[in-house]
């Protein structure tokens, strides 16, 4: 499959890790920034992350920031985007088997790198399980993006 990984500057050191790791898996990878340890905003590059789900440029994003979980709020304000901070390997295949999720984030000044590989394995090897409580359980997610669509802050 195709995946997009962005991060921020707190991600940074992360991410040449997270590719090597998605391109040693036999996936293809899309980077999309940042470049450097300079200062970045990350709802920026969890945008580029999702747009590239949405538009179906990629099947799955994989978003570095410093905790994981500023590009994770971001990412889930995208329609269709399912994304979870994982830092244990179970989460990280679970929240694709049950939550349908497409976007993995991580924390690069929580977690090493060793622990980030592994994470990255789980995430890509795991498919959605369409049993049809998940199924369910997903479409109450969709339904709730949709009711919410329309909502503004007071
Ligand atoms: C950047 O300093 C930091 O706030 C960001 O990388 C991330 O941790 C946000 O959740």
């Amino acid at each position: 499959m195709k995946v997009a990984v962005a991060c921020d500057h707190g991600g940074f050191i992360l991410k040449e890790i997270v590719l090597e790791t998605v391109r040693n898996a036999g996936h293809e990878t899309m980077d999309l920034g940042t470049d450097s340890s300079d200062p970045v905003d990350y709802p920026d590059f969890a945008e580029k992350v999702g747009r590239a789900i949405q538009n179906g440029e990629v099947e799955r994003g994989i978003l570095i920031c410093g905790s994981g979980v500023g590009a994770a709020i971001a990412a889930n304000k995208m329609r269709g985007i399912h994304a979870g901070v994982c830092h244990d390997t179970y989460s990280a295949h679970q929240s694709v088997e049950h939550d349908d999720a497409n976007v993995l984030a991580l924390g690069a000044r929580i977690i090493g790198s060793e622990l980030a590989v592994e994470l990255v394995r789980a995430f890509l090897k795991a498919r959605f399980s369409g049993e049809d409580r998940h199924v369910r359980r997903v479409a109450k997610i969709s339904d709730l993006e949709r009711r919410e669509s329309g909502w503004e802050v007071p």
